[in-house]
């Protein structure tokens, strides 16, 4: 698996996620519980970004049109989300954040 390094951990808090453009994809990173999560950063209904809403309880909520995702499975929980949002693996590594590009 090969890991490519996105953001220094100081860049991502639970209420401010971090957004990042990683082969012309577009994923936010957020943190839950001290646990960093890679998501797919930009809205299936109409284009948010992600990053930019509302975190609260492991779940963020669209800053356009207030779907919620849940941070942790991407699953959608309130539409308009359309449908669940990829997810992908990180890792710390020097104090770094890495993720895979493979799904999860
Ligand atoms: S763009 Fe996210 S709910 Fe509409």
């Amino acid at each position: 698996m090969s890991w490519i390094t996105v953001c220094e951990v100081s860049q991502v808090q639970e209420e401010f996620p971090y957004s990042a453009k990683i082969h012309g994809t577009e994923i936010g990173i957020f943190l839950v519980e001290n646990q960093y999560y890679a998501m797919e950063d930009i809205c299936p209904h109409a284009y948010a970004l992600l990053s930019q809403g509302f975190v609260e309880d492991g779940k963020v909520e669209c800053p356009l049109h207030e779907a919620i995702f849940d941070i942790k499975t991407g699953k959608c929980l309130r539409e308009p989300g359309g449908r669940d949002l990829k997810t992908y693996q990180t890792r710390v590594h020097e104090n770094q954040i890495e993720i895979s590009l493979i799904e999860e």
